[in-house]
């Protein structure tokens, strides 16, 4: 052995035999973000305060936040749009800031809002996106013809962009991500305000793309979304991790049951909140008529607080035990439940009050 060999190996292991981390070893991670910190508005606003995040190369992470919370600028930061103001992130190895170049040559990039070209059709988007990424010449139409193939729009290859769905367009943008074969794809919302149809038929488009080798990152205020594609999901509240883990070992940590009480109406719920407080372990929520308690022992929690109600006079509508969902997860992290119903909603009222304004 080498003097030289040698002496790497004493670095590697390091005093009484301690692994120490050799630098020059290929990262396994797709991501390795430490400290990222971006503030907004003069310092007003703190996006991202410290924010650490790891993707295992073959591996899907979900990034799980309420809206706000600063997935999108995480997703900007790693894409190389937008600077840190404090904090590094490795891309594939390559360092976001120093190594932009290498680092936008391996990632894709989806977002909540399709940046398809309207006018354009959808082979013609793709063409384009073929060009701009310098694909061979003779590969462009190819991989455009197979993307519209796998993503279900061969039928609407010729149409302009303006007559799709918005699930349609969704997958195209998607498509777009594509074209360039990256081993690394980011997904900012891939399915928020889209259908649940759509967002089922979305689903199954990624999981293909994770079986065929595909790295993602993935944000969405969807715990189910998480749930059922992440290995492992990162919680993000007002810039910061709050949990990190598999959805098993999330959900396993509230460790508990969930027990739901549908009241006569919100002013019992409330009441029967505080009637019933000391029986939950860690969450009492309250929405409307509907109170929630995390439980252990599930059936003995639930015979005694019907005990309770019916000695006070107080009928219930429902009773349910249930084991935790992610939502769950969430609230007991947080205090509170995720709004994505309501902002899908607003999103799609707001686009028909312009519509309704352009064509009067
Ligand atoms: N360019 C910007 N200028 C000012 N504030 C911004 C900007 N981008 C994001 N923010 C603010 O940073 C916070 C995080 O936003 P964002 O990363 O978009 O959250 P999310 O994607 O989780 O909804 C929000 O308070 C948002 O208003
Ligand atoms: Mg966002």
């Amino acid at each position: 052995m080498s003097l030289s060999r040698f002496s790497q190996l004493l670095a590697l292991y390091g005093p009484f035999g301690r692994v120490v981390i050799l630098t020059e070893m290929p990262s396994s991670l797709a991501v390795d973000a430490r400290g990222l910190t971006k503030v907004f508005s003069k310092g007003a606003v703190r996006a991202l305060d410290g924010f650490d995040i790891e993707v295992p190369i073959g591996q899907v992470v979900g990034l799980l936040g309420p809206n706000g919370s600063g997935k999108t600028t995480a997703v900007r930061i790693l894409s190389t749009i937008l600077q840190p103001d404090a904090g590094s992130a490795a891309i594939m190895g390559f360092d976001v800031q120093k190594q932009a170049s290498s680092v936008r040559r391996v990632i894709g990039l989806a977002g909540q809002y399709a940046t398809v070209d309207e006018n354009l059709t959808g082979t013609e988007n793709l063409d384009m996106v073929g060009h701009l990424c310098h694909l061979a010449r003779g590969t462009v139409k190819p991989r455009a013809l197979e993307l519209l193939e796998q993503f279900g729009l061969s039928d609407a290859a010729d149409r302009p962009v303006s007559t799709y769905s918005g699930g349609m367009r969704r997958r195209l943008d998607l498509a777009a991500a594509l074209v360039a074969r990256p081993p690394l794809l980011f997904l900012d919302e891939p399915t928020t305000g889209l259908d649940p149809q759509s967002r089922l038929g979305l689903w199954d488009v990624i999981e293909a793309l994770v079986k065929g080798g595909t790295t993602v990152l993935l944000t969405t205020q969807y715990l189910e979304e998480a749930d059922r594609l992440a290995n492992r999901v990162v919680v993000i509240d007002s810039g910061k991790v709050i949990a990190n883990g598999t959805p098993a070992e999330l959900k396993r940590d509230l460790g508990a049951t969930v027990l739901e009480l549908t009241l006569a109406d919100d002013a019992s719920a409330t009441t029967a909140s505080e009637m019933l407080k000391d029986l939950s372990t860690k969450v009492t929520h309250v929405d409307g008529n509907l109170l929630e308690l995390t439980v252990e022992k599930g059936p003995a929690v639930a015979a005694e607080a019907l005990r309770r109600l019916d000695a006070a006079d107080m009928p219930l509508l429902g009773l349910s035990l249930h084991e935790p969902s992610l939502d769950d997860v969430f609230l007991a992290l947080t205090g509170q439940k995720t709004e994505v119903d309501t902002e899908a909603l607003t999103a799609s009222t707001g686009r028909k009050g312009r519509k309704a304004k352009e064509t009067s």
